[in-house]
């Protein structure tokens, strides 16, 4: 049988970066493939120049055996091919019916001039799309009022409306839950049956062993090899993808390292609308890392966001040091040693059009100007540069220069940026929303290295997480939350994935 798609040496270059070196690889008709690698070893760029996104230099790609050279995606789409992309590409102002036909909106009146959108056939649509695929999400809803696992599960089911034969997803799962992600693979079993194909990139290997037949592993753009998912394992996966051996996944905590006094006392904090999350109180110590485990829409992402002043609350106090404060604006809350580094990053943290160095700057520039000017009127650029390129260093942030757009990093390495962006400022307590989200095994070390390292110094840190093993690994205690309410605080060392997930599915009112 001819294979779907067929990859033949291809490369790619970019100005300072080959970001594919010679790449060759097989997808069979109905097969889950699984491409994995760590940040910046080329796998989205590899996937866009098969969707037409990018134009590979070298190398052919054959599609059911002909080749194919798609300058754009809308060729792709018309030979079969969609994609998910890693950086959703959701329209936030319209509502999730438009999002899903977008491009192929149905009229009414055959005339070009005289028509209009047909409302109900769009509607209908929507709704045997989104039942076939087991989603309950209003597609009157607007995008910009939803949820960023909500926004990816309408990304994913936008992808399947195409009816493609080979549907691309570049790390779909990474803002889901587990049992978001769960549907996702029900979805993906059902395509399969039906000899759809499936290019998976996922960071998860948990997931990428479950789920795929085959994985293609990529480092610094260079084909490492295609390997059968059988008769592999994830301390394989990981060796293969770093080019050294990791023993452990989390850096272990100084056991000589005590907690000091309480830093944060949060108490009674109640959403506005009293619904988002209610009566939470909790503290949280110097040198103390906090977990946030829960569902997506437990209220989590809310409740920091309204403790860093970006939301107004009901009720509640915020102590820091035993001083109560008055935070009303996110430039209180870092005026006060607060940092959030949020789960958003291309909504709320990327400046797309900015260089590394502008990007990593900003916040600093702004608190703590005076660092950075030179007679107080001219800026220092040079410190400028100096202090940027120790956090990209120290980070491992892979780029050319300090000076690259840093629409041009892969996805992990823009987290990273980010990461710098807060860390520079020496936050007394940060407070970090998934931090880890599609950033690979070897630079995840990193970031949880930095973590221990902060709290060694006495800094305050406060984790939201998704990944169990995250949460279990890095937190001296875990708080969980449920429909907005806490439903328990657990110490993290001794936690088991069921007592998370237990007081994260159920919370019992106390008496
Ligand atoms: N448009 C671009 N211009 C310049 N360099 C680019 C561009 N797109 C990608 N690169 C570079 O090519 C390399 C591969 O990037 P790519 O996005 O393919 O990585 P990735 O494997 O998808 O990583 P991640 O897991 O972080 O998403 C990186 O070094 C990246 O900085
Ligand atoms: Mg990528």
């Amino acid at each position: 049988m001819t294979p779907i798609l067929e990859i033949i040496n291809i490369s790619k270059t970019f100005p300072g970066v080959r970001a594919l070196d010679q790449v060759s690889m097989i997808v069979e008709k109905g097969q889950i493939h699984a491409v994995m690698g760590e940040n910046g070893a080329g796998k989205s760029t590899l996937m866009k120049c098969i969707f037409g996104l990018y134009k590979q230099d070298e190398g052919e790609i054959l599609l059911e055996g002909n080749p194919c050279n798609f300058t754009h995606p809308k060729e792709a789409l018309h030979s079969g091919i969609s994609m998910i992309h890693q950086e959703l590409q959701n329209i936030p102002t319209q509502s999730v019916m438009e999002n899903i036909w977008i491009g192929r909106i149905p009229y009414k009146g055959k005339n070009k001039h005289f028509r209009w959108v047909d409302e109900e056939k769009m509607y209908q649509d929507t709704v045997s799309l989104f039942e076939s695929l087991d989603l309950d999400i209003n597609p009157k809803a607007m995008l910009k009022d939803l949820s960023v696992s909500t926004c990816q599960l309408i990304e994913i089911a936008r992808s399947v409306s195409y009816n493609s034969k080979l549907i691309i997803m570049d790390e779909p799962t990474s803002s889901l839950t587990e049992s978001e992600s769960k549907l996702l693979f029900n979805i993906i079993k059902k395509l399969v049956k039906q000899d759809v194909s499936i290019l998976y990139i996922s960071h998860k290997l948990e997931e990428v062993l479950e789920l795929s037949h085959h994985v293609t592993i990529l480092r610094d753009g260079q084909l490492i090899g295609n390997f059968d998912t059988k008769k592999i394992d994830s301390q394989f996966l990981v060796n293969k993808m770093v080019g050294r051996k990791i023993v452990d996944r989390f850096p272990k905590k100084d056991s000589k390292q005590k907690l000091g006094d309480v830093r944060l006392k949060i108490s009674d904090f109640s959403s506005l609308d009293n619904k988002s999350f209610k009566n939470i109180s909790f503290e949280v110590k110097q040198g103390e890392i906090l977990g946030i485990g829960g569902l997506v829409g437990a209220g989590r992402t809310e409740l920091i966001e309204s403790i860093f002043g970006l939301r107004a609350i009901k009720s509640g106090t915020i102590e820091i040091d035993g001083k109560e404060l008055n935070i009303k604006s996110s430039r209180d809350a870092i005026r006060n040693g607060l940092t959030l580094l949020t789960e958003e990053r291309a909504k709320t943290g990327i400046i797309s059009k900015a260089s590394i160095l502008d990007n990593m700057m900003i916040v600093k520039q702004r608190y703590k100007i005076n660092e950075y000017q030179k007679l107080k009127v001219f800026l220092n650029d040079k410190k400028r540069r100096e202090d940027t390129k120790a956090y990209v260093d120290s980070l491992s942030v892979k780029t050319p220069t300090i000076d690259t757009n840093i629409s041009n990093l892969s996805g992990g390495n823009q987290q990273k940026v980010l990461l710098g962006r807060w860390l520079m400022v020496s936050p007394e307590i940060l407070i970090l929303d998934e931090p880890t989200r599609g950033i690979d095994v070897g630079a995840k070390f990193e970031i949880y290295s930095i973590m221990r390292e902060l709290s060694a110094q006495g800094k305050t840190i406060i984790m939201i997480s998704s990944e169990m093993p995250e949460l279990m690994g890095m937190s001296d205690r875990i708080m969980v939350m449920c429909e907005g309410h806490l439903s328990g605080i657990i110490d993290g060392p001794s936690a088991t994935e069921e007592k998370i997930m237990l007081l994260a599915s159920r919370y019992e009112e106390k008496e």
